[in-house]
């Protein structure tokens, strides 16, 4: 049974959560690799819908296990909050769910600083989520602060990391940006307190999963966020603070590259993004504000309006040479359903040059302007569609285009939020 990275293959929101559940009928194991809880994945489940942010969302398939790897930044409260949520809506967890014993985590004084760097008027504006995700990697590859799931286990280690971590970062708080100090005690007595409703999940991940794949289960490597939010290889500065392109995967949970068989790109049939910082074919007014409405753009986890605009098969070529895709699952087809004609950016004229693959400089990417192919529309519903054949022949004809331009088959196509309205061309 091969093991699957699925990443999002733009600027996140691309139906990941969707295309995870689907895949996760077939897979025994779900793990979550990078990102903490600025990540918000929407899972509908007959009437119901359960929006995830820390645990992976293949919790809803009471037989299978899941994973947080030690590349996610954890939220121990989120955490906390989504278990108590599913058992109280009868999922049971326990057993099935595992945390990464050295996996880093996200403190009160990371959302603090958080808040007070954006609101600052100094500095780049990167219009985060506000969960403190930043400044907890900082912390980790910082090495002088960081605090581990394995100190919460130890209450006594955790009180000597807390006391110089927060003497520290009160002088930030309070020198720099004029706030009030925080105080030891009550985060301490939080965090021994969540430490203790953590501890049964709590294992080494790496040996776990090197495990579950020796005796062939199928693991499942489910990405956050979107490959031009990769620290690496997004839109620098804008982007997030870990690795969600498919090479997280392994250094986010101890196994190696030669464990992994596929990797799927999830795209929507256009392209969002949120927060701050460049996007060629984002549609300003009355279209951009038709196709958010068009397909509810905004966000799981801050509610914030998505910016929307038209399909960028750059992005695509992009993502699909950086994380080495074997196929792309185009999702939110469905939401094209009513457009009389599409367009399709193939490329970008800077000035007099034409660019084929997307520019990693933020200051030429500012200055790029796309270059479009225009397609007819099908202005008809998709959602009942089962067979690449059930499509209108336009939105076959699209489909084709997107996987031809962006240098990748496609192996599955979503037609709708539930999980049954879905191509499956493999
Ligand atoms: P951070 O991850 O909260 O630091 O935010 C950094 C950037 O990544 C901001 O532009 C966010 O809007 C974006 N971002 C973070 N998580 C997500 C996500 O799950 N979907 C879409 N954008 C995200």
């Amino acid at each position: 049974m091969p093991t699957k990275i699925v990443i999002g293959a733009q600027w996140g929101d691309e139906g990941k959560a969707k295309v995870v559940d689907y895949l996760t009928l077939k897979a025994d194991v779900v793990v979550r690799y990078q990102g903490g809880a600025n990540a918000g994945h929407t899972v509908i489940v007959g009437d119901t819908e359960f929006v995830f942010h820390m645990i992976p969302s293949g919790i809803m398939h009471e037989d299978k296990a899941c994973v947080v790897g030690n590349g996610v930044v954890i939220d121990p409260e989120a955490m906390l909050a989504e278990i108590d949520d599913l058992e109280g809506k009868g999922f049971s967890v326990a057993g099935r769910f595992f945390v990464s014993h050295i996996a880093h985590m996200v403190m009160p004084y990371h959302k603090a600083l958080e808040k007070a760097s954006e609101e600052s008027k100094d500095g780049v504006k990167i219009g985060t989520t506000g969960r403190g995700i930043g400044p907890a990697y900082r912390d980790k590859v910082e090495r002088t602060h960081g605090v581990r799931v394995m100190d919460l286990l130890d209450p006594a280690r955790l009180r000597d990391k807390l006391r110089a971590s927060i003497n520290a970062k009160n002088e930030i708080l309070t020198k720099v940006y004029g706030q009030d100090p925080l105080d030891v005690g009550p985060i301490l007595d939080a965090y021994v307190g969540y430490g203790e409703r953590l501890a049964p999940y709590v294992t080494d991940a790496s040996v776990y999963l090197n495990q579950a794949i020796d005796q062939g289960k199928q693991v499942l490597f489910e990405g956050a966020q979107g490959t031009l939010l990769d620290i690496d290889h997004g839109t620098y500065p804008y982007v997030t603070s870990s690795n969600t392109t498919a090479g997280g995967a392994c250094t986010g949970t101890g196994i190696g590259p030669t464990r992994i068989d596929e990797v799927i790109g999830v795209t929507k049939a256009y392209t969002t993004r949120v927060g701050n910082g460049p996007f060629p074919t984002e549609l300003l007014g009355e279209e951009g504000e038709r196709l958010r409405s068009l397909g509810h753009e905004f966000g799981a986890t801050t509610g914030r309006a998505r910016r929307c605009g038209w399909f960028d098969a750059a992005i695509l070529r992009a993502s699909s040479r950086i994380n080495g895709l074997t196929s792309i699952a185009l999702t939110r087809l469905d939401i094209l359903d009513e457009l009389e004609s599409l367009k399709l950016g193939i490329g970008y004229r800077y000035g007099e040059q034409v660019l084929e693959e997307f520019p990693s400089d933020p200051q030429v990417l500012e200055q790029c302007e796309p270059i479009y192919e225009e397609m007819e529309g099908w202005l008809a519903p998709t959602t009942e569609a089962r067979r690449f054949d059930d499509l209108p022949p336009q939105a076959q004809a699209y489909v084709k285009r997107v996987s031809e331009l962006s240098r990748a088959p496609v192996s599955l196509i979503s037609v709708g939020p539930e999980r049954e309205s879905t191509i499956d061309i493999d």
